[in-house]
């Protein structure tokens, strides 16, 4: 069935081209390709026409990453783009959270995230109220939030910490003991490999919580000289089994550095799909997960949030809690850099 556009075929063609140069390596045919492009087109039409920015993380579908993103990264690099935009715009493809703090760095801005049930396990197993018992029940102990959080409990945290500097900023903070939340894997590998006692939080990510010390080992057998690299949040006992523990963009420097070859992600599945398409000379084999919460974030729903966004989209957060929160956001960037002796 031919469907209505307001784009000439030559301007599909073109686009199909395009589309289909970066996703023919995950396996979509020129077809499948043109019948998204009218969409692709459409978005990046409206986000000039609006002024408008699309953010995306890395466990976005291919067709967002290479179709209609300006920036791909970790929550880290995402977080700096949304930071650092003069647009007037944000459209926030990742998770609630990931948008919450594009609003907490930018706060002028309008931030929307096109499906508002794109939440995470993780933000939604700690509260404001918990971190401030535990504030309670172990006094002058730092407190570091990973920054897979609400805003309100960022907002009651010392320091917000990314896979990409939580290690480094653990180590930099006073003394030998810190409360981290809420990922116990995360906080149990922090403990190994920081050295401190590290105060956990019982949260996990429903996706990297799915890997088993099997999956690695099956692949290690089929895949000789095959490099794993897990992400932080996986279980302590998966991590001691891989090559690199890391954040999504610790693995991609990973690969640049160690250039073509066989790896496994035990991680979402997005970034097996980004990677394929950017390094094609390498095989990325194994298991990954899917985050269901990830991929709520569709091309439609997008084109949607941009067109005509629906009140509940656009994320709005009270003044107080995003002087709060900020903080939590401002000293990650400080404290990233080198040793503290205490929290100002
Ligand atoms: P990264 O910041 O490492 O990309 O991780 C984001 C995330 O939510 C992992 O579940």
């Amino acid at each position: 069935m031919e469907t209505k556009t307001m784009f000439s075929e030559e301007e599909i063609e073109k686009e199909t081209d395009r589309l289909y140069e970066h996703l023919q390596e995950v396996g979509w045919t020129r077809e499948d390709c043109k019948l998204i492009a009218p969409l692709t087109l459409e978005i990046n039409k409206l986000k000039k026409e609006k002024n408008a920015i699309i953010l995306a993380h890395s466990y976005m579908r291919p067709q967002i990453i290479f179709g209609i993103a300006d920036h791909v990264g970790d929550s880290y690099g995402l977080s700096k783009a949304a930071k650092e935009t003069d647009a007037e715009i944000i459209v926030f493809c990742g998770v609630e959270f990931m948008a919450e703090t594009a609003k907490i760095l930018n706060p002028d801005k309008t931030v929307i995230i096109p499906d508002r049930e794109a939440g995470c396990s993780l933000a939604d197993s700690i509260t404001a109220k918990d971190v401030l018992e535990l504030k309670k029940k172990y006094p002058g102990i730092p407190v570091a939030c990973y920054i897979n959080t609400t805003a309100e409990v960022k907002a009651v945290c010392d320091v917000c910490v990314t896979s990409s500097n939580a290690e480094r900023i653990l180590k930099n903070l006073p003394g030998d003991k810190v409360i981290f939340v809420p990922d116990k894997h995360m906080g149990r590998n922090l403990a190994k490999s920081t050295g401190k006692e590290i105060i956990i939080w019982d949260g996990k990510c429903i996706a990297h919580d799915e890997f088993q010390e099997e999956h690695v080992k099956e692949v290690r057998k089929m895949f000789p000289g095959v490099k794993i690299l897990a992400h932080a949040e996986c279980d302590p006992s998966v991590v001691s089994l891989v090559d690199l523990v890391a954040g999504t963009s610790g693995m991609i420097k990973y690969i640049k550095e160690h250039g073509a070859g066989t790896y496994m992600l035990v991680t979402e599945c997005g970034l097996s799909d980004r990677l394929q398409v950017e390094f094609p000379e390498s095989k990325f084999v194994g298991t990954c997960m899917i985050c269901p919460y990830m991929k709520k974030i569709t091309l439609k729903k997008i084109l949607d949030a941009l067109k005509n966004p629906s009140p509940d989209l656009i994320i709005e957060l009270r003044p107080e809690v995003i002087e709060k929160a900020k903080k939590s956001l401002e000293r990650m960037f400080i404290i990233e850099k080198g040793p503290v002796e205490k929290i100002e």
